[in-house]
Parts: structure tokens; sequence; C-alpha cells
């Protein structure tokens, strides 16, 4: 294939096929193809390789590569691209498996063959049940060797104890060294940065701990509703579908200790001891810090939208799709500083951020003794990537001292031009690369498995219900919130 221009990578990786189960699906579509087409032009992909799209259908009675065609295209602003998308679309096999079996994948190991030196990549981009049976089906077809790695897609099961199960039989095919268990947050840009924020800079890690901090918020704010995967996420709520993976992820790369190294052990023990601080739930501490909501009929993005119930067509569904929860992580550099996470479908508007709120000075100087708002980091995720330290400062003029909270602020678009890799992208280089740095442990899914569990038992147990919210809004308002549940809306509403 040709490249726009001449490569900038020179690191060349190993021949590989990369198989990818649920190929013909939306998630392939959107995100996985798109992500290896533009490391293809950006010349990263120097190697041999081939991708397989296992289907369920016969190929023949496929529009693949017309929707192939239809992603590629969105996925770039760049209009001469047709030879581009040629080129890579003729590197993909469709091929067929109707079954997880030695049977089924006849055609699989046919191809496969033709590659004897090749390492695969196996892709799981279906539900996490299907995932033993399928490798236990690599396994018997002789599919599998040292070489070869597995990719999960979440969700990872829908409870620890399936979560183990699903483990335990893929376990059986493969090693923990050859699963990368992906969390798409973990390879987003400004996620990444906050590696580089915290421990390349003297700066703020000096004042990273309950003494000098008052409170982090992390909030991810969709103005989307459940789309087309009404099944999938009724079983899952907001809880299990944001807070389970994405939200604790950010919340372990905010509060864990310095790794020793970047090598995936280190920043994954890491990530572990902070799961494994979060404190746990009782019925009490349930009701006072966990708020649950679903949306109503409203309007979004200046249209008038459905209420989930309609949206999923079922009307006596109590899942929830949107909640906020305040916990702690009970060890010495975080001693009861209190950690917000919120997150919902059909909010005001979507955006994703971190906010670091730290404490007020410890005594005001100044003669007008207006109140000296705290200093406040905050790293915005999206949609546009963005740090701003927010600090007083002087009014000019010679009327006193008069002063206002300013932001200094890094724009990541004006300072870097480039277009930024998407999250994709980055973590399936690193599967190809073999750096499991970006990938979640067993251990740490079990952690949070762990935390999630005494929320939903205890959601169980003391009857928590929804707050129904209007599809449009920041969620369930203060009114409802107020009594008892005051810290939600402390700076939700920007
Ligand atoms: C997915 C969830 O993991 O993340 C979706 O299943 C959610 O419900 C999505 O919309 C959000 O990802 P992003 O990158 O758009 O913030």
């Amino acid at each position: 294939m040709q490249t726009k221009k001449k490569s900038k990578h020179t690191e060349v990786f190993e021949p590989f096929n990369i198989i990818v189960f649920g190929g013909d699906g939306d998630l392939a579509l959107r995100k996985i193809y798109p992500a290896l087409f533009h490391r293809q032009i950006d010349g990263q992909l120097l190697c041999e390789y081939n991708i397989v799209a296992i289907t369920r259908k016969n190929p023949k009675d496929s529009s693949f590569f017309d929707d192939l065609t239809k992603f590629l295209k969105e996925s770039t602003n760049e209009l001469d691209i047709d030879k581009d998308i040629h080129e890579f679309s003729s590197k993909i096999q469709l091929i067929e498996a109707p079954e997880a079996s030695v049977e089924g994948y006849k055609n699989l190991s046919e191809y496969a063959s033709k590659y004897p030196n090749y390492q695969n990549i196996f892709y799981f981009s279906t539900p996490s049940s299907a995932f033993g049976p399928i490798s236990k089906a690599l396994k018997e077809s002789g599919l599998v060797n040292k070489k070869s790695k597995v990719v999960l897609e979440k969700p990872l099961g829908y409870s620890l104890e399936s979560s183990k199960s699903i483990n335990e039989e893929i376990t059986k095919t493969f090693t923990e060294q050859q699963i990368y268990r992906i969390d798409h947050y973990l390879g987003k840009e400004t996620v990444q940065n906050l590696m580089v924020l915290r421990f390349a800079n003297n700066l703020f890690e000096r004042a990273w701990d309950s003494e000098h901090i008052d409170n982090i918020q992390i909030t991810v704010s969709e103005s989307l509703g459940v789309e087309k995967r009404a099944s999938y996420y009724d079983n899952s709520g907001a809880l299990l579908d944001m807070v389970q993976n994405h939200l604790l992820q950010l919340l372990c790369l905010v509060a864990m200790e310095p790794p020793h190294t970047l090598e995936a052990e280190e920043v994954r023990n890491e990530k572990l001891k902070v799961l494994r601080a979060l404190r746990l739930f009782n019925k009490k501490t349930v009701q006072s810090d966990t708020v649950k909501g679903q949306y109503t009929r409203g309007f979004a993005n200046g249209k008038e939208v459905q209420s989930y119930l309609e949206d999923i067509e079922k009307f006596n569904s109590k899942t929830e799709t949107f909640v906020a929860i305040k916990t702690y992580v009970d060890n010495w550099r975080w001693k009861e500083v209190p950690f917000y996470l919120r997150t919902g479908k059909r909010m005001l508007k979507r955006y994703s951020e971190i906010v670091i709120n730290f404490k007020e000075v410890r005594h005001n100087i100044f003669p007008s003794k207006e109140k000296l708002n705290n200093n406040k980091l905050i790293i915005r995720l999206q949609p546009e990537e963005r740090i701003e330290l927010v600090q007083m400062t002087k009014i000019p003029g010679p009327g006193g001292y008069r002063y206002k909270p300013i932001a200094l602020k890094l724009d990541y678009l004006d300072s870097f031009k480039e277009r930024f890799p998407e999250a994709y992208e980055r973590l399936i280089i690193d599967v190809i690369r073999g750096n499991q740095t970006l990938f979640m442990s067993q251990n740490e899914l079990d952690a949070a498995w762990t935390w999630i569990e005494s929320i939903t038992s205890n959601w169980k147990a003391s009857g928590q219900t929804n707050i129904l919210y209007e599809a449009g809004t920041w969620g369930p308002g203060d009114d409802i919130l107020d009594e008892g549940s005051t810290w939600i809306t402390k700076t939700w509403k920007e």
C-alpha cells in the first residue's frame, strides 16, 4: 500500500494476522478497522500483515465492504482517500465461521495455514459469554501457539463471579501474558498525558495528597442516549457500562503512587493497590453517597427525544442511565479525600473531565476578606483536550487588592497541530508490539468488581430507586438532591 508521506516510523513489527471475531459488527467497523487504517496510512505498519473478519453470515450476502468503506471515509477529513481505502480493504478477508468449533473454524484454519510464521492476534469483539467457547475452539483447531495474543473487549462479565469464570475459560487457552483486556479510555491522549503531567513535572506531585487536595471529581457526561444497544445497555446500566471500567481506570491514574518504571507490571500493580483501597459501601453509605437516575423525555441537541423506557421499548426497566458516587481511597495519601464519580447518558452536553480541587489557602491576608477561590486543576478529556490551572489573580488597577480566579490554559490543539490518533490506534499498536501497560490485569478486574458489587448488592438491599431526570439536562436536580446529597451538585453544573 502507498502511504501519503514518507513514514516517520522505524519500528518494524513481526508479521501478523489480526483475526476479529464479531468482524462485521459495529465496534469492528467503527473502531477497529479505522484504527488499523489510520496506522497504515500514517506508515506505522511497516511489516506484512492481514486482517481477517470473522462473520456468521455467508460472505456473499454481506454488505461488509460497503459498510467498511463508509466507516473508513467517516473516520477522516481527507477527500483523496479512495485509493488508500481500496488498498487497505484488499488486506481484509471476510471468513465465515458459523459456530465456535473445529468444524466451524475450518475456513479460518485453512487461511491461517498459509501464514505459518505470522503471530495470530485474536480480537474478541463479541459478547463475553462467547469468549470461552471461541478460545476452546481455537485451541482445538491448533490455531494458538506461544506467539498468539488475544484482545478482549468489555464488558468482561456482569459480576465478580461471571468475570472470574470467563477468565477461567480463557486461561485454558491463553496465558495472562497473552491476554489484552482493553479499556479504550486508557488509550486517550489526555489520559496518557495525565501520567506525564503527574510524573514528568515536579510541581503537582508535591501537592498531590490529602494535605493539599480537598476533593477530586471525575465526570463523563454524554449527550447521546443508548442508541442501538438497548439490550446490552439494559443489562448493564451506567454503573457497569462506564464506572466499572472507564471511570475507575481514570481514578486509578489520578490516585496511584508513582510506579517504579513504566513496565506493565509496575503500573498495573500500582493501579491494583488503588482499586483494593477503595472503600466498600454498606446499606447506609450506598444511600447517602450514591445516586442513580433514568432519563425521561426531553430535548437533546435541539431535538425532542424519547425517554429511556421508550428507547428500549421495555416499560418496566429499572436500569440506571445516570450514576453519581462519592467514594474514598483508604490509604495514607488520600485519607478522607472524597472522589466524586459521575456519568450519565442524555445529559446536556458531551464532556469528560477530571477536576482536582485544592484546599483553601491557610490564612487570608487580604483586607477585603472576599472569598479566595481554591485552586483547581482541570483536565478536560473531551470533546476538546485541554488542561487548565485555575488560580487567583489580581484585578489590575489602583482599587486595592481585588482578585478573581483566572485559568492558565493549555489547549492541545493549539500546542500540537498534528492529528491525534484515536485511542484504539494506540492500543492496537501496543497489542501488536506486545506492551501490556495500558491493559487491565485480571486482578484489577476482580478488585473493581468487588467494589462495584458493594454498590449493586446494597442498592438491592436498600431498595434504592432511580431518580428521573429530563433528557438534555444535567441529571437529577438540586431540588431532589439537596436533601442528603448536596455534594452531588458541587461543581457538576458549569
Ligand atoms: C463505551 C460504553 O465503553 O464507552 C458506551 O459502552 C459509551 O456506552 C462509550 O458511550 C463512551 O466512549 P467515548 O470514547 O465516546 O467517551
